[in-house]
C-alpha cells in the first residue's frame, strides 16, 4: 500500500497523533508523478489518502476522481469531519459509480475527545458514507472501553470491519502512546470485544505493531477462534509519501526519508523500506532472542527504541 500525505492540516488535535504537523500540500504535478510511479507496478492498484486530514486538501475530490478513473482503489483515512458540500459531492460520486473502488477508514475518537461540532459532522459523514466506510480506533489509554465502536458500527451499518490500532510513539515521543506494559493492560478490552456476539459477524483487523506477547496464550486462542481475519503481529512499511515526494517507512521514521523517484518501481521501494524497518530495534531487548521473532511476530513497533543504537 502507498500512503499519499495530501496535507498536514487537521481540525483535530488528537493527543496520540504521530503525524508530523509541518509540511506542504501535495500539488498536481507531484500527484501525477506518484500515480505514474505506482502504475508501473500492476499488482499495486491501491492508494491511500492520508494527512493531516486529507479531505481538507482543496483538490481532494479531484484527486479522488482522477485516481478512480485511473483504476486505483482509493482508501481515504479520515477523521470524519468532512465539510457538508464536499460530502454531498462524494455521495454523488458514490451513487454514480456504485461505490466501487473507493472507501473510507473513519478514525473515531472517544466521546470525551469529540467536540459538539465534530459530533454533528461525524454523524453526517457516517450517515452519508456508511456503505463505503469502516471504523477505526487507536487505543491510546489503558482505561479504554471499545464497546462504543460496535454500537457505532451497528447504528450506522458501516462495513463489518473494525480496525484497531495501538498508539505508537512519534519520533520524539511527545504524543500519547502505549508502552509495552500498557499494551498488556489493554489486552482484556480487545479480547472482550472479540468475544462479543456482534463481533462474530464482523472482522477485527489489527493495524501494525501489535506485540504478540502482550496477549496470553488463552487470549491468542480466543482471538484466532473468532472470525477475526485481520489478526496479525507484523510490522510492514506504511510507505508514507510526503508532498515533496520523499518517502518514510512510516511516520515515526520521518527523519529517514528517501526519494520516491530514486526507485524503479513500488516493489523496489517496498523492499528497501522493509529492510530498513527490519534492521531497527524491536520493542523489547529480549525480542532478539525470541523464537517468535520473524515467525509470528515482528517485535512490536520499531519506534519505541528509535534513538537507541541496535544491539
Ligand atoms: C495520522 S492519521 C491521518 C488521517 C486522518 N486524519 C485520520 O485521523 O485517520 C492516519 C492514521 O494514523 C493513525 N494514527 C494516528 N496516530 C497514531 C499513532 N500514534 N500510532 C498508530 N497509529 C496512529 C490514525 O488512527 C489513522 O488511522
Ligand atoms: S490522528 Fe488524524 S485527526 Fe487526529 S490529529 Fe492526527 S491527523 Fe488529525
Ligand atoms: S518478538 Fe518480542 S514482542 Fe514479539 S513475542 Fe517475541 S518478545 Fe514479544
Amino acid at each position: 500500500m502507498a500512503n499519499l500525505i495530501l496535507t498536514s492540516k487537521c481540525q483535530r488535535n488528537c493527543p496520540y497523533c504521530f503525524a508530523p504537523k509541518k509540511g506542504e500540500e501535495l500539488n498536481w504535478n507531484n500527484f501525477y508523478k506518484i500515480a505514474e510511479f505506482l502504475s508501473r507496478e500492476p499488482k499495486m492498484p491501491y492508494m491511500n489518502f492520508l494527512g493531516g486530514e486529507p479531505t481538507l486538501h482543496p483538490d481532494y475530490l479531484d484527486f479522488l476522481k482522477f485516481a478512480v478513473s485511473e483504476k486505483f482503489i482509493v482508501n481515504t483515512f479520515t477523521n470524519g469531519i468532512i465539510e457538508e458540500s464536499l460530502l454531498r459531492e462524494i455521495e454523488e460520486l458514490g451513487s454514480r459509480t456504485n461505490w466501487a473502488n473507493f472507501n473510507f477508514l473513519i478514525n473515531v475518537n472517544d466521546a470525551e475527545l469529540r467536540t459538539e461540532k465534530e459530533e454533528v459532522a461525524l454523524d453526517r459523514t457516517l450517515k452519508a458514507l456508511h456503505k463505503a466506510s469502516s471504523i477505526g480506533y487507536n487505543i491510546h489509554d489503558v482505561d479504554c472501553d471499545l464497546n462504543f465502536l460496535l454500537d457505532m458500527m451497528l447504528k450506522y451499518r458501516t462495513q463489518p470491519t473494525l480496525r484497531l490500532g495501538i498508539a505508537h510513539p512519534n519520533k520524539d515521543k511527545t504524543n500519547k502512546f502505549l508502552t509495552f506494559e500498557d499494551c498488556r493492560k489493554v489486552r482484556k478490552a480487545i479480547v472482550d470485544i472479540t468475544n462479543k456476539r456482534r463481533v462474530m459477524e464482523a472482522n477485527l483487523v489489527f493495524d501494525c505493531g501489535f506485540p504478540l506477547c502482550m496477549f496470553s496464550e488463552e487470549d491468542i486462542g480466543k482471538l484466532y477462534l473468532s472470525p477475526t481475519t485481520g489478526i496479525n503481529f507484523g510490522c510492514r512499511p506504511a510507505v508514507d509519501i510526503f508532498p515533496d515526494l520523499t518517502v518514510a517507512p512510516c511516520y515515526p521514521f520521518v527523519d529517514e526519508r528517501v526519494n520516491l523517484l530514486d526507485f524503479k518501481n513500488y516493489a523496489e521501494l517496498d523492499e528497501y523500506l522493509s529492510k530498513a524497518l527490519a534492521s531497527k530495534n524491536c520493542i523489547l531487548e529480549m525480542c532478539d532472542k525470541c523464537w517468535f521473532l520473524g515467525r509470528l511476530c515482528s517485535g512490536g513497533c520499531k519506534a519505541h527504541r528509535i534513538n537507541k543504537p541496535p544491539i
